[in-house]
């Protein structure tokens, strides 16, 4: 069995893909998802892998999931912290609510995640989190505010996390995918999208949720152990950082 892998929002656009590629690279993979029980069981039944109900904006409900996919897989030795959201308006219609929501689930859900599994990689001498933040945390998007707060607070996490884990054999590194063919782009007016977004990006297409696993497997290998604190950028020429 190769090391236990976890990855969160992990059975729907990037993270499926995520989750996928980590089990064709040999590791044990446990996808976490939070609402949509229907796409997690066709997941789960198409792919064989192991699919855990939570909401990473809830601190104690990570702890008991954490327990529980270690109880039933082993010690997590890989995160993948992917689950996000978005809740777009300009910032003079964005509510208190679209604001808490993206920050609980973006930028706290990597610390409730990251936060129970991190003693157990220091004690072990070997971990890897990985962090998928955003082109629009590097560059800012209109109508975006609260995304693009907590996708550059993500970056600002991996950067202080990596510092601290770097002696105990732990990376934390960032992904920042560009816009990507999944729900979350594609439930953009189709109109910003085809005007506004797409003349923005140079390879002239969205890119595919598996550009982003891939660089994900390069992160969790054993010999990426020098690889730390980085910002990986994927995103067809949009923004060089
Ligand atoms: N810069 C400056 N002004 C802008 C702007 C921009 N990029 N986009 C829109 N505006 C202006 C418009 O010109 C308009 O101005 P006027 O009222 O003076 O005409 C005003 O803002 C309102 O624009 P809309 O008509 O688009 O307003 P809306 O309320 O219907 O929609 C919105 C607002 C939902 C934010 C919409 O503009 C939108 O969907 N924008 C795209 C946001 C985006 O890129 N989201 C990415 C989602 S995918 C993702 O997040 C994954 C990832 O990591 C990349």
């Amino acid at each position: 069995m190769g090391r236990v892998a976890l990855v969160t929002g992990g059975t729907r656009g990037i993270g499926a893909a995520i989750s996928i590629a980590l089990k064709d690279a040999g590791y044990t993979v446990a996808a976490n998802y939070a609402g949509n029980d229907e796409a997690a069981a066709k997941f789960k039944s198409e792919t064989g892998i192991a699919v855990y109900k939570w909401s990473v904006a809830d601190y104690d409900a990570c702890v008991a999931g954490v327990a529980q996919v270690e109880a039933d897989l082993g010690p997590v030795e890989v995160l993948v912290n992917n689950a996000g959201i978005t809740r777009d308006a300009m910032f003079h219609k964005m509510t208190k609510e679209n604001w808490d929501a993206v920050i609980n689930t973006n930028l706290s859900g990597v610390f409730n995640m990251t936060h129970p599994v991190w003693s157990g990689m220091r004690d072990r001498k070997f971990g890897r989190v990985i962090n998928i933040s955003s082109i629009n945390g590097q560059k800012g998007q209109a109508g975006q505010v609260n995304y693009s707060a907590s996708k550059a607070g993500d970056i600002g996490f991996t950067r202080a996390l990596a510092q601290e884990g770097a002696r105990a054999g732990i990376t934390v590194n960032a992904i920042c995918p560009g816009y990507i063919g999944t729900e979350m782009v594609r439930a953009i007016d189709e109109e910003v999208l085809k005007s506004r977004i797409l003349p923005q990006i140079p390879v002239g297409r969205l890119g595919e949720p598996e550009e982003i696993a891939r660089c994900v497997v390069f992160l969790a290998a054993d010999d990426a152990g020098f690889i730390t604190g980085s910002t990986i950028s994927a995103n067809g020429g949009q923004f060089f950082s």
